[in-house]
């Protein structure tokens, strides 16, 4: 069965398209990024402009096989979603007291009656823990235990109506009313979360960082617990717009200035280091020094990280998370910028790539386009659907090994994500 991967970035749509096996294998096909439009911040908030460039990657999917637009999963990210806690409680009124599915279910529905302000809906109800009878169970399967009383505390995601309007506005113009595939929405952290971080990660604690061009999005984890999803409203994007300001250039040539020399920690820049400005925009004759445009970088790279310090300090875990902050997304391409993580957060720090050792590859091309931290969604979208499918599909043999536990892991994993299946049509 082909499954596609999109994710809506507010610079590009990552597209993964991959065969899942009948033996639970996921052999990755092809990778597709184009330009985006229409989305600022991570939402979608012009959806005819998004609907062209998503066309733009749909008809390379369907040019290279028609069959990989039947399941789509699909990333939605923003910065007007939250995260929070729901606990709730329900009796198992049976005499035998074994818990069953539908116990489960009812728990998790309980949690799910919170106020939410006007304009708000749930996108993801997640268990976090079970509690049986007073007895703490730690992100375990219930199914089968016995008690007369099942609590839950449930991770609430929620977000603002709009973004989801808007979202099923571009799958409707591009599928039409009557479409007939199926896929899901994930909120895009938790999908970077699946595909970059380990389980050893999480459990000692970590911060995950996906700097994006118009966000960047933090996952918060210890003791395997999940903290805090949030999407910061700064990325990359504004190191460009800082450049064009600083240098008087256009956006674009900033842009490409800042891929081709940029750095983000300008100690690691000799002074003597220019480069002439006309090589990236041809209206301007100027020697420019590259520890300058270092400068300029560096300022808005350590805003990024002063943020996402300042969401720990609410945490009560700065500078307390051992397996330290990973960094991943495009942003995490600058050089320089672990140095500016280490010194804002007091913490260990490393680029965050796609744990490809979950994939099977039909190309060696493959295996570098996806160990790129701008895949990273893309690849934990596919993961998660994946997840899913074989959940349900139950009976497809499980394969060992990979970072993050290999696919009995995502057993219990899924069994969260299950419950947020929410279909397209
Ligand atoms: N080699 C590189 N060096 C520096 N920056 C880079 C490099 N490659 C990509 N980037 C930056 O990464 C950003 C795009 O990253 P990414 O694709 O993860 O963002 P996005 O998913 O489109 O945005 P968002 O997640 O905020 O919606 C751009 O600002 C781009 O300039
Ligand atoms: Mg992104």
């Amino acid at each position: 069965m082909y499954i596609t991967a999109l994710d809506f970035g507010s610079s590009h749509i990552k597209g993964v398209i991959a065969d899942l096996k009948k033996d639970g294998s996921l052999v990755v096909l092809k990778t597709i990024k184009k330009e985006s439009a229409g989305i600022k911040r991570g939402e979608i908030v012009y959806p005819e402009e998004t609907v062209k460039s998503l066309f733009e990657v749909l008809s390379e999917a369907r040019h290279f096989d028609k069959r990989c637009l039947k399941t789509l999963v699909c990333g939605l990210s923003g910065t007007k979603s939250k995260f929070g806690l729901s606990h709730a409680s329900v009796s198992i009124p049976r005499p035998d007291m074994e818990i069953i599915p539908e116990d489960v279910e009812r728990v998790i529905h309980e949690s799910m009656a919170i106020n939410l302000p006007a304009g708000w809906q749930i996108l993801h109800s997640l268990p976090r823990e079970y509690v049986i009878d007073d007895m703490q169970i730690d992100d375990a399967d219930v199914v089968g235990l016995s008690g007369k009383k099942l609590e839950a505390n449930v991770i609430i995601i929620s977000i603002f109506s709009s973004i989801r309007k808007n979202f099923d506005k571009v799958l409707q113009l591009v599928f039409g009313k009557k479409s007939d595939f199926s896929g899901s929405i994930i909120f895009s952290p938790l999908a970077c979360d699946r595909a970059v971080l380990s389980k050893q990660q999480r459990e000692l604690g970590v911060v995950l960082i996906d700097v994006g061009f118009g966000t960047t999005s933090i996952v918060v984890y210890q003791d395997g617990k999940m903290l805090l999803a949030k999407v910061l409203p700064v990325g990359a994007g504004n190191i460009s717009n800082d450049i064009a300001i600083g240098l008087k250039c256009s956006v674009d040539a900033a842009e490409r200035i800042k891929v081709a020399s940029g750095c983000a920690f300008a100690r690691d820049v000799a002074a003597k280091d220019k480069f002439n400005l006309s090589e990236f925009d041809e209206e301007h004759d100027v020697t420019i020094s590259r520890k300058y445009v270092a400068e300029i970088i560096e300022v808005r790279a350590r805003e990024i990280f002063g943020l996402v310090q300042a969401e720990l300090k609410v945490l009560g875990k700065a500078g307390k998370l051992p397996a330290g902050a990973v960094v991943t997304g495009g942003g995490a391409k600058m050089p320089g910028i672990l140095n500016v993580a280490r010194e804002e957060l007091k913490l260990p720090a490393q680029v965050g790539l796609p744990n490809t050792d979950e994939f099977e590859k039909n190309n060696p091309r493959l295996d570098d386009e996806l160990s790129d931290p701008q895949m990273a969604v893309a690849c934990g979208l596919l993961l998660q659907q994946a997840d899913m499918l074989i959940k349900r599909h139950a009976g497809i043999t499980p394969l060992g090994g990979g970072k993050g536990g290999g696919w009995l892991e995502r057993g219990s994993i899924i069994a969260k994500l299950i419950r947020t299946f929410i279909t397209l049509d």
